[in-house]
C-alpha cells in the first residue's frame, strides 16, 4: 500500500536508505553507484530508488529541505516501509573557525530551534537527538581506514535559513556546535520514536565564520566521499 507521499509498494525499500536532501542527488547515486536499480517513487518528484551496492540491497531517496519535509519521509519509511536505518547525506554551514570547506562532519547529536519533538513530550522537557552509535562508529571507523578526515560532534538543525537576526548563530558557536543544517534533529528524534537507527553525514558547503562558499561542481566531487562512507556502512 502506498502512503500519501510515496507510491512505492510496501516491500520496495531496503533496510537501509540513504537520504540526500535533493531528489536529483538520489538519482545521481542510483545512476552512478547502484546496480539493478528500480525507481520506486516519483510522488512530488521525491525520487526514490532501490538497487544493490557490492551485493547489498540499498535504497536512496530525496528528503526535501527542512524538518517538516524530512519528517514526513522518514516517518513513512520507518513506520510504513519497515526501514531500519536512515543515513542522511547533506551539506552544512560551518560555525567554527577550524572547519574548512569540504570538511566532512559526522553528527553525533543535533540541537534545534524547532518545536518538532514537543509532540513526543506532552509532559514537557527537551529531547537530545543523537545519532545511532553503531552507525556513527561504523562511519568513523570506515573514514579512518580510508583516510577520509572527519569531525564528530554536535550540529544545529535550524528551521530558519534566512535569519532576521544575522548574529543569532553565535549562541550556538559559543556552545561548540560545529555546523548548521535543517534536517538531522527530525531524523534522529523520529528514529528514536520508532526505535530505529539514524545517522547524518555532512559536508561543509559554506562557513558562517569565513563567509566562504563552495561551487556546485566542487560540491558534487565532495559529495562522493559522503556517499562512499554511507554505502559502505549500509
Ligand atoms: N544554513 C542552513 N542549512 C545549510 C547551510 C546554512 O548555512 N549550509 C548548508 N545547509
Amino acid at each position: 500500500m502506498p502512503t500519501p507521499h510515496n507510491s512505492a509498494p510496501q516491500d520496495a525499500f531496503a533496510k537501509t536508505v540513504l537520504l540526500p536532501g535533493d531528489p536529483l542527488r538520489a538519482k545521481f547515486i542510483a545512476d552512478n553507484f547502484l546496480s539493478d536499480v528500480k525507481q520506486v517513487n516519483d510522488v512530488r518528484n521525491m525520487l526514490a530508488y532501490t538497487g544493490y551496492y557490492q551485493g547489498k540491497k540499498v535504497s536512496v531517496m530525496g528528503s526535501g529541505m527542512g524538518i517538516p519535509s524530512i519528517a514526513i519521509y522518514c516517518t513513512e519509511l520507518y513506520q510504513h516501509y519497515g526501514v531500519e536505518n536512515i543515513i542522511r547525506i547533506g551539506s552544512c554551514g560551518a560555525y567554527q573557525k577550524h572547519l574548512k570547506l569540504y570538511d566532512v562532519i559526522l553528527a553525533q547529536g543535533a540541537c534545534t530551534d524547532s518545536n518538532f519533538a514537543h509532540q513526543f513530550l506532552p509532559n514537557g522537557g527537551t529531547y537530545s537527538a543523537l545519532a545511532d552509535f553503531s552507525l556513527l562508529k561504523a562511519a568513523y571507523d570506515y573514514a579512518l581506514k580510508q583516510k577520509i578526515k572527519v569531525q564528530v560532534g554536535n550540529i544545529l538543525s535550524s528551521d530558519i535559513f534566512y535569519n532576521a537576526n544575522p548574529s543569532a548563530w553565535k549562541q550556538w558557536q559559543a556552545l561548540g556546535v560545529l555546523a548548521v543544517e535543517m534536517e538531522a534533529y527530525a531524523l534522529f528524534s523520529t528514529a528514536a520514536k520508532y526505535q530505529k537507527k539514524a545517522l547524518a553525514i555532512l559536508t561543509v558547503s559554506d562557513s558562517l565564520v569565513s563567509k566562504e562558499e563552495t561551487t556546485a561542481i566542487e560540491r558534487e566531487r565532495n559529495f562522493k566521499q559522503m556517499v562512499e562512507i554511507a554505502l559502505n556502512i549500509a
